[in-house]
């Protein structure tokens, strides 16, 4: 069997350990890999990997050692040629072209709407694998490059906090996450902040704005409030204006990590979790499964269907919330 893998929308920090997990599967099973580059818009252009040597398949020393480098080799993008209907039959007529019976796309929501599409005009098998750092997929507890992303995320924040202490400030740190808290939540869960705002909850600054009043009387010197990006009252700089505006009892400062989050090596929980995913998507297209997400669920490896993977918003635990508005106090 010959399998293309390819990675997908926003990289994250895993993917590469991913594309190793692929090849090294599927090679030692006696199938062929062959490394599409720049994701979707990589197959249309008919672009894909070549070994120094001039080889075409990946063999196993086109992965030696990459486990440890965020991005991905193979690069990423977001392809506006394969949201149309034309574009997608375009791919399906390449796979077919180079015989590929099999894809392995490595990436978020909109990778794997863009596999449900390709399979209504290819009929090769697609198991998909979760990469993104945002945490938004549903069936699988995690994705490959959150951990990593939360972990530079409170790395920052720690540091953040060294400054603030000093001058008895306010920072409002902006993380990524374009629907999802996940990210924002677990940061300031790590990194001991006092307030989260997230799309899962609603944000109201009065609320905040008492909160504050109150941790000030009580001798904090120093406060951290991350906002998520897709935040519904907005991001960090919005938030900051509108807490200005009604007597923040702080001097404020806006930090907006943005892409740093994405890039670094991956933590060893990414590296296993992509290892564990990359092999078991091989695993399930050989047993005959297609359409599906390969993730890791409460410690099981499990398929979800890819449309119910973005059906629906994934909660954010609201366990987690409480216990930041515990540990804020
Ligand atoms: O989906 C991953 C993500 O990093 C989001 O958190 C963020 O909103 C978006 O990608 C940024 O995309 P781009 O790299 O195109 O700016």
């Amino acid at each position: 069997m010959r399998i293309g893998v390819f990675c997908s929308g926003g990289d994250a920090p895993g993917m590469n350990a991913c594309l190793r997990s692929v090849v090294r599967s599927a090679l030692s099973a006696g199938h062929e890999v062959v490394g599409i580059r720049r994701g979707y818009q990589g197959l249309l252009d008919e672009d894909s990997y070549v070994n120094p040597d001039g080889k075409p398949l990946m063999t196993l020393r086109s992965v030696s050692g990459i486990s440890r480098y965020g991005g991905t080799m193979l690069h990423t993008s977001r392809s506006d040629e394969f949201r149309t209907e034309a574009g997608q039959k375009k791919a399906a007529a390449i796979l077919c072209k180079h015989g590929i019976d099999a894809l392995i796309p490595i990436g978020g929501d909109g990778t794997f709407r863009g596999a449900v599409a390709l399979a209504q005009h290819w009929d090769g098998r697609i198991i998909g694998c979760p990469g993104t750092i945002d945490n938004d997929l549903i069936g699988t507890d995690f994705t490959i490059g959150f951990a990593t992303a939360v972990q530079t995320a409170v790395e920052a924040v720690d540091k953040l906090r060294d400054t603030a202490e000093s001058h008895e400030r306010m920072f409002l740190v902006e993380v990524m996450g374009r629907h999802s808290g996940y990210i924002a939540l677990h940061t300031a869960l790590a990194a001991g902040a006092e307030v989260a705002c997230i799309p899962e909850t609603q944000t109201d600054v009065h609320r905040i704005l008492d909160q504050l009043k109150i941790l000030k009387a009580r001798g904090k010197h120093s406060i951290m409030v991350i906002v998520a990006e897709g935040d519904e009252e907005g991001g960090a700089e919005k938030l900051n204006q509108d807490l200005c505006a009604i007597g923040c009892p702080f001097p404020t400062r806006v930090v907006i990590l943005g892409h740093l989050q994405r890039g670094g090596s991956p933590v060893t929980g990414d590296r296993i979790l992509s290892t564990r995913l990359g092999d078991f998507a091989v695993r399930s297209i050989l047993g005959g499964r297609t359409g599906a997400m390969a993730g890791e669920f409460r410690g099981e490896l499990l398929l979800t269907p890819f449309p119910e993977t973005y059906s629906a918003h994934k909660a954010v635990p609201p366990e987690l919330v409480a216990l930041l508005e515990t540990m804020a106090e």
